[in-house]
């Protein structure tokens, strides 16, 4: 069984608003993780791993419209980490068309996806909150989640998350 990636403190950036939305994206890399380990019909793995390319688009688009906004002259840089998750996921889909929920999928999803992840939540991430903290910024970044910006779940409802801005 792959190694789940739990929640805890030391994964905080240090902004409330991006934790939450972190947390969220663990919460769906585990359950895609035990969709997938569990061989569940391709109805509820196709849903789940919807509902993360969604998420994924939700939550880099918001980091990256927040780092072009308080000017971080880290930002290509950090593009080019989030274009390597976005490319990880559409293999990952790929994979799962070819082969659907082998242990090679979840492999895959262990190492590309979650260890990205979790790599660049305490690694990369961090760089930017240091950029707000250095421009005296980090108070501001403000939380106005729209509509049309929130992934739907499974019933149609939109999901409670936060959009940074
Ligand atoms: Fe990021």
């Amino acid at each position: 069984m792959a190694i789940r990636i739990h929640w805890s403190d030391d994964l905080s950036v240090g902004i409330p608003r991006i934790d939450k939305q972190h947390h969220e994206f663990i919460n769906i890399l585990n359950d895609l993780q035990d969709a997938i380990e569990k061989k569940k019909g391709k109805d509820d793995i196709e849903e789940v791993i919807c509902f993360l390319e969604d998420y994924a688009v939700l939550h880099f688009s918001a980091e990256e419209r927040s780092m072009i906004r308080y000017g971080f002259d880290g930002f290509k840089d950090h593009l080019a980490q989030h274009n390597i998750f976005r490319n990880s996921l559409q293999n990952l889909r790929k994979k799962y068309e070819v082969s659907g929920p082998t242990d090679s999928l979840a492999d895959t999803l262990e190492t590309q996806l979650c260890g990205w992840f979790m790599n660049h939540i305490q690694n990369v991430d961090t760089l930017f909150t240091a950029h707000l903290r250095s421009i005296g910024a980090l108070e501001d970044v403000v939380d106005e989640p729209s509509k049309e910006e929130k992934p739907k779940a499974s019933d149609g409802k939109p999901q409670e998350v936060e959009i940074i801005r």
